[in-house]
């Protein structure tokens, strides 16, 4: 059929009518919001970088919890910014650590709300880099030993998912062992998967108190320019038991969140990341976009793409301008 017998402008002449051939819907249960948890009681310290997020102490990220159970939000996922950091991020394996109190008061508060911990070391080595160093690089099989005390210790601490984020080889499989082991067969495991080295992460750095001494990442996170890596990536944490997996950054890697939807059948997250939020942000503030409207688009395309969920700094005041309807 073609036009004039065809006209797709039929089905888009009014909101009821383009209602009921909405394919996306974004709604508040997709969200996974990020919370920086610091030292200290009553702390709420704004992230220039992050504008409407900051960075706050355990009550306060208790106080975040029951801000996101109330709007809908089904998921927090915890970052800690800790005063102590050596050269192997011991303190990310601490049972009294920010992120495992965090989660023990926000479990308390809010049993129903699940609560997501990143594994990962960069918040807690003083070189900021993902791992143990050895001669200038991340040594990927030192650095699983003390993953998997990580994973341990978060799930002693009550986490409800352990988001390893390292990039490591064999990473899935080290921690879905390591959790086996000490019985915690039923925490799943969202693999931060293809995740790419990407100049996205920079608020991030503010956010998360991550120190970058020397080098960069690319010997770890995947090149930018690769797709069909993506699906390798995938495929092996699949193998070795992710129940999650996860493409990170979102918005340039569209193409990488649809090519994993069509050949992997498990759930699939999207990191709408640091520097996605703070760019919307600032074209927002000079009056370039309509904020509003550019928040959903954003998270409209993320789900139309393929995600199941996205881990968006956007997520409170998404849920509340879908509210509004
Ligand atoms: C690693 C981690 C990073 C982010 C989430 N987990 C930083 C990195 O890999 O460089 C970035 C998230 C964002 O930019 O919003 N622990």
């Amino acid at each position: 059929m073609q036009f004039p017998e065809y006209r797709p402008r039929r089905m888009r002449r009014t909101e009821s009518l383009r209602r009921l051939v909405r394919e996306t819907v974004v709604r508040p249960d997709d969200f996974v919001f990020p919370i920086f948890v610091v030292p200290g009681k009553g702390v709420r310290k704004p992230i220039s970088s992050l504008p409407g997020q900051a960075q706050v102490s355990v009550d306060e990220a208790v106080a975040d919890a029951k801000e996101c159970e109330s709007l809908g939000i089904p998921a927090v996922i915890l970052f800690g910014v800790p005063d102590k950091k050596d050269a192997v991020g011991s303190e990310a394996w601490n049972d009294e650590g920010l992120v495992q109190k965090a989660t023990r008061a926000i479990k308390q508060a809010c049993p129903e709300l699940t609560v997501m911990l990143d594994a990962c070391f960069d918040e807690y080595t003083t070189h900021g880099h993902c791992g143990v160093v050895v001669d200038g690089d991340v040594d990927n099989d030192a650095t699983l030993e003390n993953l998997g005390r990580v994973a341990l210790s978060q799930a002693r601490a009550g986490a409800d998912v352990i988001a390893p984020s390292g990039m490591m080889d064999g990473f899935v499989g080290w921690v879905r062992e390591s959790l086996d082991e000490e019985g915690f067969e039923q925490i799943p495991i969202m693999a931060y998967s293809a995740k790419y080295a990407s100049c996205f992460y920079g608020p991030f750095r503010e956010a998360a108190g991550t120190a970058s001494d020397f080098g960069h990442r690319k010997a770890y996170q995947m090149d930018p320019a690769n797709g069909h890596e993506a699906i390798r990536e995938v495929t092996l944490d699949a193998g070795e038991g992710a129940d999650i997996i996860m493409v990170k950054p979102a918005l340039a890697y569209l193409d990488v969140i649809a090519r994993v939807r069509d050949e992997i059948d498990l759930p699939i997250a999207a990191y709408n990341v640091s520097g996605e939020y703070a760019m919307l942000k600032a074209a927002a503030a000079n009056n370039w976009i309509d904020h509003d409207r550019a928040v959903l688009e954003t998270l409209t395309s993320i789900k139309r793409a393929g995600a199941d969920m996205i881990l968006t700094y956007h997520a409170k005041e998404a849920a509340k301008l879908l509210r509004r309807g």
